[in-house]
């Protein structure tokens, strides 16, 4: 219990200077929380038998949460773009395929892993940060790599979608309101339509 505590504590420090280097990029003062993190690895079918992708991982509780559900290291392919949180991901999740790169430029951080298709796509990348033809062009850059049906799932922390609706191309869903996370966090999903 007192290790479990000292390792979170440890995490929230490193996610604080991480946030004090750069506030648009880490987007959030405080690590996403368990519950968050669970909810968010719900959308995973582990029965498909394909890969995930994960992006923003940060200090990895949602990468945790992942592997929990079911998906082997191997299976889960992760997008960070701070050095820092990417070393330190690389030594706590031995085996996962984490990427130092630009989640809004995956052509190139995926390139040897092109028209691959995952099962879905878990993100924490703080979207509100970026302008909005940005997000929308990374959602349906995302969407083409997951199935018709599949989500992308996104933590924010803003009342409103952080990607606009556009029915004729993707469908967006509320999917939580998740209280126990610090902001509460909203989740968002994002479909093609079957
Ligand atoms: C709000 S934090 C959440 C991190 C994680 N859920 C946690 O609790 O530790 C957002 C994360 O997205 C990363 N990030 C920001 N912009 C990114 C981008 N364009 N591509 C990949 N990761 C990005 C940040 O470095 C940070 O780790």
């Amino acid at each position: 219990m007192k290790e479990r505590l000292g390792r979170k504590f440890e995490e929230e420090v490193q996610f604080f200077k991480g946030w004090q280097k750069d506030k648009k990029r880490v987007g959030a003062l405080m690590p996403t929380s368990v519950h968050a993190a669970r909810r968010m690895a719900s959308v995973i079918n582990p029965a498909s038998g394909m890969p995930v992708l994960e992006l923003g991982a940060g200090t990895g509780v949602i990468t945790k949460a992942i592997l929990e559900r079911g998906i082997k290291p191997h299976q889960l392919i992760s997008v960070e773009y701070s050095k820092d949180f990417y070393h330190r991901l690389t030594r706590g999740f031995p085996g996962v395929d984490f990427r130092l790169g630009d989640a809004f430029a995956l052509g190139e951080v995926l390139a040897e892993r092109s028209g691959e298709q995952f099962d879905c796509v878990i993100s924490a990348v703080p979207m509100l940060s970026f302008p909005m033809e940005q997000r929308i062009a990374l959602l349906e850059d995302l969407l083409a790599r997951i199935p018709a049906g599949r989500p992308v799932i996104q933590i924010t922390y803003g009342p409103l979608s952080p990607v606009i609706k556009m029915p004729d191309r993707y469908v967006v869903s509320h999917y939580d309101f998740v209280v126990r996370n610090i902001p509460p966090a909203q989740l968002w999903t994002y479909r093609r339509a079957v």
